[in-house]
């Protein structure tokens, strides 16, 4: 599997290399029974022959043409029953088409057939091959030239060589025909076992491709959040008598245990975001007791010790603080509990122009920019409350508090987090279907090593660590879980220089 891509040789589907081999043995035992019977089927007819050649081999050399009293001696002895130069062997009676005989007797040799037509007589080649032929009586194949394959048998007596021969056409004519057959019938077979096969084989798999159709719907499910569903195989699918069944079933099994596994982490996710949601709520009342307490000490009409007061005054500065942070993580345990949110229509460029009034007032050492679409200002840094601004409505459905939180945080981060002089840039566009808010500034930027977790919680820079900085790190985390609540998203494109929020909404229709 994790072979470079070079050397990766592509592998036939299973069903294929199933039919494959399943045809490969079909045609292995067809062919070796193939060759069995043909060559016992042509030993038989060998045998037949054999005998047959004998029988003719006696007759040719028990006949003694009577007639003539030379025998044996004279070539024309047997003039009266064959033509001339034939042996006078084949002229013993009984003898069959496609017998061949060459005798020799003192120097002279004569061969002849009996063919269709009657007796002819054998050239010097022909005689040559036959009497090539072994004296030794026993049974031999000789390949006659013109004539064709034959079985011979040759005898010698007292300097006489009688060779006879019967032709093997017939055998060898019945042998081609039964391996033709033969052919025929086992690629026949095999065509029939390719369709059947592949028709088994794709019915067996079924069952399998709807086994990965489940895991393959599974694996896209999202699993991350919440309370996870997971689909099953079919139970037809995932009985245990089958190999496949018994995948369906271990699959199965394995979602069972993954879905309880997931359902065990949403619990114990819930109880903890209850947890949090109701010590947060918890704490409001005592710290605001604490505030009104340090308040009411702090505004005795008795001249306290300046120390005293100086303490009261942290009391209460801290408690304001810590109620923002406890307001905080409250509003995060609510939008993780997915509470749901405001729906109404919100006017972005109305609450950017909003946000950046207050940034301005908050932090007057900063240059600010407002780019609403309608009006660009004309990037001096004027009072805004002063400028004409006829902002093109950025409407979007959400809940109109949280939204003014999103840039609240972002325009505070580009004013604290800023050295004075910074140049802050709101820019509201609607592009396509969406509203986009961005929030770029010329500041240092943020720290390398806080970028990949700037949206989690209490994840801040080492300059906002140090103490009386009011920084608690969950700004950005806030305005993350309010945007995705509102099915929106947010991205940070930081270079020192020009650090830019883009906050994406859905545009109302
Ligand atoms: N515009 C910015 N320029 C430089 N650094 C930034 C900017 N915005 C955020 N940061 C860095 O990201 C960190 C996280 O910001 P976030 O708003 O989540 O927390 P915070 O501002 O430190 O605290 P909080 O907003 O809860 O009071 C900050 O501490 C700061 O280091
Ligand atoms: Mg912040």
């Amino acid at each position: 599997m994790t072979q470079p891509p070079g050397r990766q040789r592509r592998r036939a589907s299973l069903r294929r290399r199933l039919v494959a081999v399943a045809i490969g043995l079909v045609a292995v035992v067809a062919a070796t029974m193939g060759l069995v019977s043909t060559l016992a089927l042509r030993g038989t007819l060998v045998g037949q022959l054999d005998a047959r050649l004998l029988a003719t081999s006696d007759r040719a050399a028990a006949f003694e043409p009577r007639t003539a009293p030379d025998v044996g001696t004279s070539a024309d002895t047997d003039a009266d029953s064959l033509p001339g130069g034939l042996p006078p062997a084949l002229g013993a009676p009984g003898q069959s088409t496609g017998t061949v005989t060459v005798e020799t007797s003192g120097g002279t040799v004569r061969g002849g057939l009996i063919d269709q037509q009657g007796f002819q007589q054998l050239d010097a080649t022909q005689r040559a091959d036959l009497l090539a032929v072994p004296a030794d009586g026993r049974p031999h194949t000789v390949t006659v030239a013109d004539l064709g394959t034959y079985r011979v048998i040759a005898h010698a007596t007292n300097g006489r060589t009688l060779v006879t021969g019967l032709s093997m056409a017939e055998t060898t004519s019945t042998v081609k025909a039964y391996l033709v057959g033969e052919i025929i019938i086992v690629v026949a077979g095999l065509a029939v076992a390719a369709i059947a096969g592949t028709a088994l084989v794709r019915r067996e798999m079924v069952p399998l491709e709807r086994v990965a159709a489940t895991a393959a719907r599974v694996s896209e499910q999202p699993l991350e959040r919440g309370v996870v569903t997971l689909e099953r195989v079919p139970a037809q699918d995932a009985d245990d008598t089958s190999e496949v069944g018994q995948v369906a079933t271990a699959l199965n099994r394995m979602l069972g245990h993954v879905e309880a596994a997931l359902a065990a982490r949403h619990e114990s996710e819930t109880q903890v975001r209850q947890f949090v949601a109701d010590a947060s709520h918890e704490l409001r009342t005592p710290l605001a007791s604490i505030r009104g307490y340090a308040e009411l000490v702090r505004r005795l009409p008795e001249d306290l010790p300046e120390d005293v007061v100086r303490s009261m005054e942290r009391v209460e500065s801290e408690s304001v603080r810590m109620t923002a942070l406890v307001e905080d993580m409250l509003l995060l345990a609510r939008l993780d509990a997915g509470r749901s949110l405001d729906r109404d229509e919100v006017d972005l460029a109305a609450l950017a122009v909003d946000a950046v009034a207050d940034a301005h007032v908050a932090g007057p050492d900063h240059v600010w920019h407002l780019d609403v679409g309608g009006s660009p200002d004309d990037g001096l840094g004027v009072d805004l409350a002063e400028q004409d601004l006829e902002a093109e409505p950025a409407l979007v459905v959400g809940d109109e508090h949280r939204l003014r939180q999103v840039l609240a945080n972002l325009l505070t981060n580009a004013r604290v987090h800023t050295p004075p002089g910074t140049t802050v840039t709101v820019r509201v566009r609607r592009v396509d279907d969406e509203v986009v808010v961005q929030v770029g500034d010329d500041g240092p930027g943020i720290a390398p090593e806080l970028a990949p977790r700037l949206f989690q919680r209490f994840a801040r820079g080492d300059a906002a660590r140090s103490p009386g900085t009011g920084s608690t790190g969950l700004g950005l985390a806030i305005v993350d879980a309010v945007v995705s609540a509102h099915g929106g998203r947010i991205e940070v494109d930081g270079t020192p220089g020009a650090t830019t929020f883009t906050v994406r909404l859905r545009a109302a229709a």
